[in-house]
């Protein structure tokens, strides 16, 4: 058996809004996602022996490599199809972590397609989804990818036609507290969404990129989590740099912290602006093909 490499591609939110809340505590969103360039890549070996061993490079790998969701994906292959498993992982990061952007969902998305396909495709993309759901709300997404509607938890309902003919930059602007914190935060500011006005702008922002529209849709765009930052300095001043350098539309990627702009043009006057500020940014581009 030969090793493979799978990417893992980082998404953003096209839209994401909470349309109720579950007696298990998750929310129902109600979310358009979008693959886009900015990659980390997943090398599985298969090993004779020596159980599941997973290495990343360009991260500090937590310093129980069991809890990463990477070798939790492997280890709940592994269950599913009644193997022993014996195989090096080694992902070269470049998503940031914890920003937003679904790069430790990606990752686990990437094992689990990786895994499939080292061991002849035991597993159809529905029951990887379902295994991917066991490990994180985003990871159906990552497995699937492109640019899908995806509600309740996270699961993927179809696809979309997604935005292309635009630059997307990335910027981290700044540090957020985990997604579970972030949920309970708009659980008080919005007073648990009762009386909240539910997914605003969605049928408008998918009749748009329905209809073509594509990155300009966006223009009606929300994502719920943006109103936590309304007093992030960073937050604002980094969105005001993009909206100055010419992007179209500015809007966070899921929980945050990141942001994205979407340009019709380069957008390497914004690039250079935020970096001149230290601010992490990545260009890149949407994808459309499945990874
Ligand atoms: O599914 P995942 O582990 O990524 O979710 C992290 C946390 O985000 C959950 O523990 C939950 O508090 C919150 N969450 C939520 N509703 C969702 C997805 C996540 O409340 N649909």
């Amino acid at each position: 058996m030969k090793a493979v490499i799978e990417r893992a591609y980082a998404k953003i939110n096209l839209y994401l809004d909470v349309v109720g809340k579950r007696e298990d505590g998750y929310h129902e969103l109600i979310t358009i996602m979008q693959n886009v360039s900015l990659y980390d890549e997943v090398r599985i070996e298969p090993r004779e022996s020596g159980g599941i061993f997973l290495e990343c490079e360009g991260m500090p790998i937590s310093l129980d490599a069991r809890k990463n969701l990477a070798y939790i994906a492997a280890e709940a292959f592994f269950a599913a199809v009644g193997k022993v498993g014996n195989v090096g992982i080694f992902i070269k990061k470049q998503i940031p972590v914890s920003a937003g952007l679904g790069g430790g969902s990606a990752d686990a998305a990437a094992v689990l397609r990786g895994l499939n396909r080292l061991f002849g495709q035991p597993l159809s993309a529905a029951e990887l989804c379902d295994i991917g759901m066991s490990i994180g709300s985003d990871v159906p997404f990552c497995i699937v990818g492109g640019t899908q509607i995806c509600r309740g938890r996270g699961e993927v309902v179809r696809e979309v036609r997604g935005i292309d003919g635009c630059s997307i930059l990335l910027a981290v602007a700044g540090s957020k507290a985990s997604t579970a914190e972030q949920y309970r935060l708009l659980d008080m500011k919005y007073k648990d969404f009762v009386g909240y006005n539910h997914g605003v702008g969605y049928e408008e922002t998918l009749a748009a990129l329905e209809g073509g529209a594509g990155a300009w849709a966006l223009a009606h765009t929300r994502n719920v989590f943006d109103a936590l930052y309304e007093d992030s300095g960073v937050m604002q001043e980094v969105k005001r740099i993009m909206r100055e350098c010419g992007a179209r539309s500015v809007v966070l990627s899921g929980s945050g912290p990141s942001v994205f702009g979407l340009f019709e043009g380069s957008p390497e006057e914004a690039h250079r602006a935020l970096m001149e500020r230290s601010v992490k940014v990545y260009s890149c581009d949407p994808i459309t093909d499945l990874p």
